[in-house]
């Protein structure tokens, strides 16, 4: 049974990204057959994977607006058991030309529904706004996963977008739950680093995975040699984390099988 997860917070640079992609590396290197659907205009998962979006033709943008199918947008990535349905520029005007759709929040609910391809996982990079793009992936969702950036501000918005999610899974989709939060840049050299990672454990407790994400120098290198950590730099504390990550989100899925494969 496949699972949708849309990795999301309308703040921006928090590691969403990031996330998106070396989550779902590490969750191919876990055997997972996972699919990446970069929603963000910006294009920074599709770039990240090494993808050249000038290069691409067509775009997630082409699921959403003319409704073609998921199955012709997908193409392959370096990283075995990773595809990507990337994003392009137009992505952007995605959300102007869908307003008057009736179905403008369900665009891509209504792709993924018609598509039965096989995988373990589907990851949503959502952009950095509570926007259409981003409504349609929560109206897409069976979960949110929220990056929170271990910074003074961390907490800011995060009762918006956790008043959103309750409304979507009020109003739009009520499989929607949370995935959880991770807890990203962590600085250990200084104290405002663990203290925000006190007060989000003291809110959020159970929701908060153990994994904490380290500032790392090789993660925020990686995207520009268009590659997930583990091929970059797969003995960085970054690519360890990471897959820590992917496998305490398994293992919390109840996907023993491939933890065990693994370990
Ligand atoms: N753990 C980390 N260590 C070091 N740099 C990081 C880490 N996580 C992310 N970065 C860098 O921080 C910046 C923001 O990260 P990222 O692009 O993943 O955030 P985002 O939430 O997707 O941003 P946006 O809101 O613009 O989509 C990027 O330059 C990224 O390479
Ligand atoms: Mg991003």
């Amino acid at each position: 049974m496949r699972k949708v997860v849309a990795v999301a917070n309308q703040k921006g640079g928090v590691g969403k990204t990031t996330t998106s992609v070396n989550m779902a590396a590490c969750l191919a290197g876990e055997d997972c057959r996972v699919l990446l659907i970069d929603l963000d205009p910006q294009g920074n998962a599709t770039s990240g994977l090494g993808i050249d979006r000038h290069e691409c033709d067509r775009s997630v943008y082409d699921a959403l607006v003319a409704e073609e199918s998921l199955e012709d947008l997908r193409i392959e990535t370096a990283t075995k058991g990773l595809e990507l349905v990337p994003s392009t520029a137009d992505l952007a005007g995605a959300q102007i030309e869908l307003v008057d759709h009736p179905q403008r929040e369900f665009q891509l609910r209504r792709a993924l529904d018609e598509f039965d391809a096989e995988y373990d996982f589907i990851i949503l990079d959502c952009p950095p706004s509570l926007g259409l793009l981003t409504l349609n992936a929560l109206a897409a969702a069976n979960t949110v996963l929220v990056p929170i950036q271990t910074e003074y501000y961390a907490l800011e918005g995060l009762g918006h977008l956790l008043n959103t999610v309750e409304l979507i899974h009020e109003h739009l989709n009520p499989a929607l739950s949370l995935e959880g939060i991770l807890l990203t840049m962590y600085d250990g050299r200084t104290n405002l680093s663990e203290q925000v990672a006190d007060e989000v454990n003291t809110h959020f407790g159970d929701l908060v995975f153990e994994t904490i994400i380290p500032r790392n120098v090789r993660l925020g290198e990686a995207p520009s040699f268009g590659m997930p950590i583990t091929e970059y730099a797969g003995s960085s504390r970054g690519a360890r984390s990471y897959r820590d990550f992917a496998r305490e989100f398994l293992e919390r899925n109840g996907h023993d099988r491939f933890h065990d494969a693994a370990s």
